[in-house]
Order: structure tokens, then sequence, then C-alpha cells
């Protein structure tokens, strides 16, 4: 069986009162449709057909390494029209599984077990039992309890409105019989559309078995409309990684103050406390400690790090035994070594810092290598940069710079070398060599202070 995945995704999307089309907007920092088109991927042989209207280029453009097949429906005659502008990509031989871009969180595990009916020559239909089951589709069965139609809300009667029942619209259906129904719907309704809907009771007079399946949970079928919406999926999701993470070793000081945009990797015993983001793919290796209100992105932490409260890490590689903190941002490119520090406001980018070395108060390095147990003194700054090009600064092993110095790049000061405090380094300190540069004291006896008159 090959399989054809057709996502509906031409809505326009108009509660979200946002230029952007609907399905571009993000869960878990990725768009809803990206999350739709990952579950059905881990399908066996699943090619992706979707079908754009409203945005068609921006969401093209944005999934254009995808290897999606697109198909434009210009015009929203609703869903059976939609599914038919992807129909002839799609080999009769093909079972088609029907999604939708704006129900993000549909399990692969599910549409293995519904694809698994379509092969078997049925139709399968997703359902869900819902308390209030104003404005979907009714599931309509007979006596025996056979599903015999879908009828929508708006077309409904009192007693059929009174089936809790309802469509979740994701359904999995061999394609030869899609080709022969879907050209046979009419509009002929309440909202003068091509119900994909209708297809069911076709099934039903053509014989072939309609099978209902419910999903492990509602979430998983629940659509966004508006930003609301989104908001309760993205709790839902949030709250699924975090018991997972859980579930794994991980300790969270609280489940609900977490948010993981990507994937999070963690060793045993990690500790995270609350209020941190991580984005992208964020590695935390065994005995991490990532204090309160941290933001991390597409980082290594080493074993034993602890990452004290409010930093920003972005790119950055820190290794075992490091500490970084609070309040310290590490830019794309900042790589610290074992056992280094790096204390309260200070930025590093694009930089080495040795093994045991000491960046700790106020301090910016950029573009530099320090070797290891180096101390760099508070407010110290590399100027790396001419206004047009970037240069390198070297600082060895051992080496100490005195607080509130400038190393004017390109420069280097060598290993166990000693910058004095105030300095403005134009010039390359040997090792082992003090440099001093700056005014010289000078100091005024009898000196008077300006008076009030
Ligand atoms: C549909 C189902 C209903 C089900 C409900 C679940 C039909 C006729 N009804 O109703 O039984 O309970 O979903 O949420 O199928 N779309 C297109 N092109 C179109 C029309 C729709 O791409 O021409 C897309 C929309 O962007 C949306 C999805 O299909 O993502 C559903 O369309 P919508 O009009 O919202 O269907 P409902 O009225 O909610
Ligand atoms: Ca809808």
């Amino acid at each position: 069986m090959s399989l054809a995945v057709v996502t509906l995704a031409a809505g326009k999307g108009s509660r979200m009162k946002s230029p952007l089309p609907k399905v571009l907007h993000t869960l878990a920092g990725k768009p809803m449709l990206g999350h739709v088109l990952a579950a059905a991927s881990a399908l066996p042989e699943a090619a992706q057909h979707v079908v754009i209207g409203h945005g068609a280029e921006q969401v093209k453009a944005m999934f254009a390494d995808s290897g999606v097949t697109w198909a434009l429906q210009s015009e929203q005659k609703g869903t059976g029209h939609a599914v038919a502008q992807a129909l002839p990509a799609i080999a009769d031989t093909a079972v088609v599984l029907v999604l939708y871009g704006d129900v993000p969180l549909i399990r692969t595990e599910t549409l293995e077990k519904l694809t698994a009916i379509a092969a078997s020559g049925a139709l399968g239909l997703l359902t869900v039992t819902l308390e209030d089951p104003a404005g979907y589709g009714r599931i309509i069965r007979n006596s025996n309890g056979a599903v015999q139609a879908i009828v929508e809300h708006k077309d409904a009667t009192e007693a059929q409105r009174a089936v809790q029942e309802v469509n979740t619209g994701i359904m999995a259906v061999p394609a030869a019989l899609l080709k022969k129904w879907l050209p046979l719907l009419s509009a002929d309704n309440a909202q003068g559309e091509y119900y994909l809907t209708d297809i069911i009771a076709m099934a039903v007079a053509d014989g072939v078995v309609v099978e209902a399946l419910q999903p492990a949970s509602a979430s998983e079928v629940e659509g966004v409309n508006d930003r609301i919406q989104l908001a309760r999926l993205e709790r839902i999701y949030q709250a699924q990684l975090a018991e997972a993470l859980m579930a794994g070793g991980v300790a969270l000081a609280d489940p609900a103050r977490l948010d993981i945009r990507g994937t999070l990797t963690c060793g045993q015993d990690v500790f995270i406390d609350v209020g941190c983001i991580f984005e992208g793919d964020v590695v935390l290796e065994d005995g991490v400690r990532i204090g309160a209100y941290n933001v991390v992105r597409n980082s290594r932490i080493g074993a034993g790090v602890e990452v004290e409260s409010f930093c920003h890490i972005e790119d950055a590689r820190v290794a075992a035994a490091a500490s970084v903190g609070p309040y310290a941002r590490l830019r794309p490119g900042a790589d610290l070594a074992e056992g280094a520090r790096v204390g309260n406001f200070c930025e590093v980018k694009k930089s080495v810092i040795g093994r045991g070395s000491k960046v700790n108060h106020l301090t910016y390095i950029g573009d530099a290598v320090i070797g290891e147990g180096a101390n760099i003194g508070a407010g110290t700054i590399t100027c790396n940069y001419d206004g047009v090009n970037k240069f390198r600064t070297e600082i060895g092993d051992g080496a100490f710079i005195g607080s509130n110095s400038s190393l004017v790049a390109p420069v280097s000061v060598g290993a166990g070398a000693t910058v004095a405090a105030g300095s403005v380094v134009t010039k390359d300190v040997a090792d082992g060599e003090l440099a001093v540069a700056r005014g010289k004291q000078r100091n005024i006896s009898g000196w008077q202070r300006p008076v009030k008159d």
C-alpha cells in the first residue's frame, strides 16, 4: 500500500486576526503545519500533499525543502472540494489520509491505526464524543451502531444535534473510492459547500464498511481557530513534553513553568528550575542544574554544569563542571572549557574560555581565545571591532587581566602575563611581562574644590 497524506491548509483563519496564514502560527516554536507533517512523515512510505489557498506563497516558502506536493485551491468551496484538488497527483492504488493543518497534536500511533483500516478496503473515520458537540458534524449510526452518515451541525435536525459523537474530519480512504465519490458531491446544503463528510453516506450506499476509531486523547483532534485555542493546545503540548522529561528522570521545579520549543535531551539527574525556555536542539548532560528564568538555544551543557538564574545562552558549548551566570549572555560560538566560569553581566561571543579560567564580572569577550587558568578582571573589554572588521584577542594560560582594561585587537597577552588595571592594551604583551598602559597618577596637594557663592 502506498500512502498519500492530504493535509488541508487552504482556509483563511480570520479569527487569528493576523496577516500570517493560520497554519504558520507556531506551537512550541514550530508552525502548526510542521507538526502535522511531522506526525504523518513518521508513517511508512507517506507521500505528503498539502492543499493551500490563503497565503499559499507564504506557506510554500516556509516549507520549501519539505518534499511536499502542493495543490492549490484558489477558492474555498468546502473540504470535499479541497481534497479533490490533491487527487490528480495520487495513484488509484494509494490510501488517502486526510489531515488538517490546524489540528497540530495528532499522533502518529492514531494515524497508523486509521490507515490500517483503509488498507483493508474500508473507510477509517476518526471520531470523538464531546460534552458540547455544537458546531461539529454529527456521527449518525443505525440501531446496530453502524455509522450511516455525517450530518453537519447547520444541516442537522434537533434530534441529530443531540448526538454527542462528532466528526474530527480526519479519515483514511482508498484513493480509488475517493476518486469515484468526490465528483458526485453536491453543494446543495446549508453552507453551499462540497462537504467531504458526504462520502460517508456514499460509502454506506456502496457497501463499503465505515469503521470509526477514537484517538487516545481528545486534544489530538482539537483544531485551532483563534489564539485562545492555540494557547490552550500549547499548554497541553508543553505538559506532555514536561511529563516525558520527568518520566525520563529529569527533576522539574514546576512542570507548568517550562517551555520547550525544539528538542531537549537530558542526561541523568538534571534539575530545571522555573521559567526556563529551551529552543532548537539543547543537550543537558548528567547532573546539570539550570537555575530560574534561563533561555537556552541550540547549545550543549556539559555534565555537572550549574547555570544560575537569568542567563541567555545561544549556539554555545559549555564543558563539564563549568559555571555560568547569574545574568550571563553566551552568544553564538561561546565555548567554555571544563571548569570555566562566566559570571554576572558578562557577554561572550565566538570565544574560547580555557579550562578553569574566570570571566566573572561585567565583561565583554568577543573573538578571543583564552588559555587555561586565566583571570579576566571586572570590566575587561576585548575591543574586537573597528567598525568594519573583526579582530582576534589571544590571552595565554595563567594570564591576569586587571579590572577595567581594554584589549584592542588584534592583540595578544602571553602566558603568565599581567595587565595592570585600567590599561588600554594596544601592543602584544610577552609571556610573564607586566603591561601598564594608563595615565600616571598625579597628586596635587592643597587642591581647593570650587565653592558656591
Ligand atoms: C469540518 C467537518 C465537520 C467536522 C469539523 C471538525 C466538513 C464538511 N465538516 O467542519 O464534520 O466536525 O471539520 O473540525 O468537512 N478547508 C480547506 N478548504 C476548504 C474548506 C476547508 O482547506 O474549501 C480546511 C480549512 O482550512 C480547515 C479545515 O479544512 O482547516 C476544516 O474546514 P472548516 O470549514 O473549518 O470545516 P468545519 O466547518 O469546521
Ligand atoms: Ca473547523
